[in-house]
């Protein structure tokens, strides 16, 4: 299998002093997590015995706060999103079997079902209709070989968010049929709106609603590997079993540590929450102020924005030049298979996010003279 369009961009390209095309927050250090002054004592007491296959007991129950359908026996910790979707498809793969996904999405939840054998159905969200879900388009792709619809809240790589009125009619939709909706909520730590701690989260509302979250992108541990399934115990019990055969277990160590990253770590999650904020606001300032040359719908939350670039200069030839004259680095629609769009993050520093903002104001300049 040919690397993705996204990783050979980034990977190429990964020296940018202004790096707007990753999906993260800066990564923290150990020692943000746990006080300098408790971490060897913390660290030396930890063995390297296998760790239960679920997850410990602790961060089980750490994780099932963050939900309001689900107790610590609705969750299965894996090695991030990745391998919770791996081991759901996995589970439910049958011959002839398909998936609908909603794109444009992170390459994962198509390419995963595609080399599992799944035939995949995209259906297409689109800007004209401000990426809202598509009912009907999504319910005329589904058919008894239909498993599940993988969708993407907040979306990765346009930050826009379905409401849970969306998702509850899509499941009564889907009810005469064997098929489940798969929530992705890798950002749903991170909502714009003041005073809302996260975003509601339907995982679990119903056995056939499941859903994916991370420990990574929001309180910037990408590394640490942690992420999770939310679903009945039956469903998690055949998931289990697989993913005894996968990693078999998350180390004890980052289960600790992200043990201690959930129960503490509300400041590091509002600092970045603070961060996308005044970075969202801006860019939306910035898309406005040149409306000749960008539009974009607004994201709802999340590290990501997604602008349309009006001019015609296609993304890639864009990015090329930002990435050569001010070592500025975005990520082309490409990835998305949506040229002329191009992906920005939101979770460098303000003050960065700006200067490397007034470097994209320097080559539309440019461009339009
Ligand atoms: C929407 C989305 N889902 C899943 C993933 C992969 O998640 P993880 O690193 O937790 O496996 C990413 C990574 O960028 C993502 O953006």
């Amino acid at each position: 299998m040919a690397a993705s369009f996204l990783d050979e961009w980034l990977d190429a390209r990964a020296d940018a002093r202004y790096n707007l095309g990753e999906s993260g927050i800066a990564n923290i250090q150990l020692n943000q997590i746990i006080p300098a002054a408790h971490l060897s004592d913390r660290l030396a007491q930890i063995d390297f015995e296998h760790n239960d296959t679920r997850g410990s007991r602790d961060l089980r129950e750490e994780i099932a706060r963050l939900y309001e359908h689900a107790d610590a026996d609705n969750v299965l910790v894996t090695a991030g999103i990745t391998e919770a979707l791996l081991v759901y498809l996995m589970d439910r793969r049958m011959p002839g079997s398909n998936v609908v996904v909603l794109t444009p999405a992170f390459h994962n939840l198509y390419d995963l079902p595609d080399v599992l054998g799944y035939e995949v159905r995209r259906v297409a969200l689109s800007f004209e209709s401000n990426f809202s879900l598509p009912l009907d388009d999504i319910v005329s792709q589904c058919d008894s070989r239909t498993r599940a619809v993988l969708l993407t809240t907040p979306g990765n790589p346009m930050g826009t968010v379905f409401s849970s009125d969306e998702i509850l009619n899509l499941a009564d939709r889907l009810t005469s049929l064997d098929c489940d909706i798969v929530l992705d909520e890798q950002y749903r730590m991170l909502p714009y709106e003041e005073g809302v701690e996260r975003l509601a989260s339907l995982a679990n509302f119903s056995d056939r609603i499941v859903g994916l979250g991370s420990a990574g992108k929001c309180y910037g541990t990408v590394g640490l590997r942690v992420g999770w399934a939310i679903s009945t115990p039956e469903r998690l019990a055949s998931m289990i079993a697989i993913k005894a055969l996968t990693s078999h277990a998350v180390c004890k160590l980052n289960d600790s540590i992200c043990v201690n990253l959930l129960r503490d770590g509300k400041d590091i999650v509002a600092a970045n929450q603070v961060t996308v904020r005044a970075n969202s606001k801006a860019l939306e300032k910035f898309v406005a102020k040149n409306n000749t040359m960008l539009s974009m719908v607004p994201p709802a939350a999340g590290t990501v924005a997604f602008p349309f670039l009006k001019t015609g200069l296609s993304s890639i030839d864009f990015g090329e030049k930002l990435y050569r004259d001010h070592d500025v680095l975005i990520l082309p629609g490409e990835a998305f298979d949506m040229p002329g769009f191009f992906r920005v993050r939101l979770g460098l520093p303000v003050e960065e996010f700006k200067t490397a903002l007034g470097k994209i104001q320097l080559t539309l300049d440019c461009m339009k003279a």
